[in-house]
This record gives C-alpha cells, structure tokens and sequence, in this order.
C-alpha cells in the first residue's frame, strides 16, 4: 500500500510517499524563503508561493520514488488547521489527483501528522502520552488510536513557537525564531535571569507562555532608559544569556506539567510505554534532552522523530494519511478544508460520510 501526502498549511510546500511497510519512498520539502523580511510568515504569500510550485514538488517526488501516480492506493493532504489560502491549494491538487486517478482522497489534520509521525520513525505504539509543540500549537495527549485522542492539557494563550519566535523577535534575531534561540543558547548563561513559571502549581496540565514572554520583554527594555525595545542594541553575551534563560524556563514549564501528565497516563493507561514529542518545537535538542531524562525517570521509553520529520513534512501527511486509510477513513471530494480543526474534534472516518460541514 502507498500513499501519497501532501503538506501546505505554513510555509511549507511538502510531497512524500510512504507505503506501509514504513519505507519513505521519496520526499520533497521547499522551505518558503519570501517570509524572512518580514520576521513572520505571510499568508496571501505563502498561498501564492504553494499554488507556484505545488505541481513540480508532486511530479518530483514521484520521479524521485521511481513510481508512476496510478501506482498509488490513496492520495492525503492536510486539510487544516492551517493558513486557508495554503490549505486549499494543497486540497484541490490532491482532490484533483484522487478525481483523476480514481483513487480515495484521506483529509488528514495536521496536527494528526505531527503526532503519528514517530509511529513511522520510531515504532511508537498506541497509547502514549504525547507533547505537541509546533509554531501554531501546544498541547498535552494521550494518542489512543488514528482519531481517538484524550487532551489532558493545553495553551490558555500562546504555543510554545510562537513564544520562541517572539522572543527572537525582539532579539532581533529573524525568522524562524527557535533554531535561533537555540543555537544563541548554546553559548549563554542559562542561570543569569530569572523568569516566571507561569500556571506551576495550578493542579491541571494547561500552559501559558505570555507572561514569559512579556518577562523577557521587560528584561530587554529595561537596557534602554527610555524603555523603548526599537532601540535596545544588546551585545552578543547578553542576548545569548536571555535566549539560554528563556529557553530553560520555558523548557521547565512544559517538563512540569509532563512530570504530572506522566503520573496520570501511566495509572490510567498502564500498557502505555512511551513518552513522545512532536511538532516544530521538538527538534529542539535541549528540550528533546530535558524530557528524555523525565521519561527515565518515570520508565517510559522517550521518542522524538528525526528533526527533519519534526517541522513540517510530507511524511508525516503520507503516514497519518496511511494509517486512516488502512482503516478505511477516507474523505468525499466535496470535504471542506477547515481552518480551525482541532484534534480531538474528528471528521467524519467512514467513506462517504460527506465531510465535515463546519
Ligand atoms: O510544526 P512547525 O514546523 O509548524 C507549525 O505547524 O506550526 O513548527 C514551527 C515552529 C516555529 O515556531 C519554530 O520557531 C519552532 O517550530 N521551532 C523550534 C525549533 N525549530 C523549529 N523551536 C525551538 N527550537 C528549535 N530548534
Ligand atoms: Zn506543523
């Protein structure tokens, strides 16, 4: 069985076709570069640049694969939550695809891909207790089976990205911000500043990344008299001091709560065995280190996807396509992508089911 899965809900147009012996039998990934001057990413111009190249990035995957269209079982895309104008051009092509090859379409959440991606890389099994952390998403879950999810915890405000990309921001540091902050990190002093543990103690596994991140803001405008952070020129020790402080506290943060979500998971669920991380977030290698060493301590097993299968991908959309497939949950052409889409809140799993009518 093979699937193709398509990628283009960010800034990133992605193919890749998977079988289900989990053998990646080719992948394309092109990275939007349009967005860097703008220190975000730009949705009528992500759109434009996914519609540009949306077609050779398919047709090069198949000729990398070695494989012909007919020869696939089943055509996946995400089909949100995401930028719509980016979601949509991903749709239509593998609607179009499916339409013309007479094969079924499989409309995969996004966030469904980053969480069973490492079921390919890593073997994982179900059920396992799950941090999702991406640009767009933070959130805290026990992965029972394709579409069958408990969430435990998630942001009451900002995702754990964007808290990273803001704070490079300000550092003026550049787009993507959290491989950034990571590597300014690596020559800070973790332990200069003291910030804020925002909802530690609160007695559920929710989040929140603002305070910290309006910490770090006060600490940059406080080396400017007249407070004005445009005008702050920070030297390199200091703004890699701030970066390593940050990415510790908000690292502390999300093991916290993970400390106690592992307590739960493991009395609730005791055949589960793994503790995963997903998402844009998790190729960060500081937190990958910080939540293996909680997984040892609480003897479940830690899996991270590969960095590459960590930010967006057509992998991780051609598996999760796959495994809803084998399952039998395909999607009627007339689905209508969902911009808003969160996980627990499946779409309609048996053929015919005529899509979610949101
Ligand atoms: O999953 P992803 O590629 O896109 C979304 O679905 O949102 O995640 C992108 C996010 C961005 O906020 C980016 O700054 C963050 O993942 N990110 C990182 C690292 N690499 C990417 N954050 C911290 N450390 C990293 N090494
Ligand atoms: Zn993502």
């Amino acid at each position: 069985m093979i699937v193709l899965g398509i990628e283009s809900s960010c800034d990133e147009t992605a193919a890749a076709l998977v079988n289900d012996k989990k053998e990646i039998l080719a992948e394309t990934v092109l990275s939007q570069e349009e967005h860097k001057i703008y220190g975000g990413v730009v949705p009528e111009i992500a759109a434009r640049s996914h519609l540009d190249h949306i077609e050779d990035i398919i047709e090069h995957t198949f000729q990398k694969a070695g494989i012909k269209p007919e020869d696939i079982d089943a055509v996946a895309a995400t089909s949100g939550p995401g930028l719509i104008g980016g979601v949509v051009v991903g749709v239509m092509a593998a609607k179009a695809l499916a339409f013309a090859l007479n094969k079924p379409f499989v409309a995969v959440n996004h966030l469904e891909g980053h969480s069973l991606v490492s079921r390919l890389t890593n073997d994982v099994e179900y059920p396992y207790l799950l941090l999702l952390v991406s640009g767009g998403h933070c959130q805290i879950l026990v992965v029972k089976g394709v579409g069958d999810y408990e969430r435990l915890g998630t942001t009451i405000d900002d995702a754990a990205g964007e808290a990273f990309d803001k704070v490079a921001k300000m550092l003026k540091l550049g787009y993507p911000g959290g491989p950034m902050i990571e590597k300014m990190a690596e020559i800070g002093n973790e332990n200069r500043f003291a910030l804020p543990h925002p909802l530690r103690g609160s007695g559920d596994f929710n989040l929140s990344f603002s305070g910290l991140k309006t910490a770090v803001r006060k600490i940059i405008e406080s080396y400017e008299e007249d407070g004005n952070i445009e005008h702050v020129i920070l030297s390199k020790q200091d703004t890699a001091d701030i970066c390593a402080s940050f990415q510790k506290t908000a690292t502390e943060c999300l093991c916290d709560k993970l400390d106690k979500a592992a307590d739960y998971f493991k009395q609730k669920y005791p055949e589960g065995k793994y503790l995963v991380v997903a998402g844009g977030v998790a190729a960060n290698k500081y937190l990958r280190a910080h939540l293996e060493e909680l997984a040892n301590k609480k003897g479940l097993t830690f899996a991270a996807p590969p960095l590459k299968w960590c930010t967006d991908n057509g992998v991780m959309i051609a598996w999760a396509g796959l495994e809803r497939f084998a399952k039998g949950y395909t999607n009627d052409l007339d689905f209508k992508p969902r911009p808003r889409w969160p996980l627990d809140e499946d779409a309609p799993k048996a053929a015919g089911a005529g899509g979610v009518k949101a």
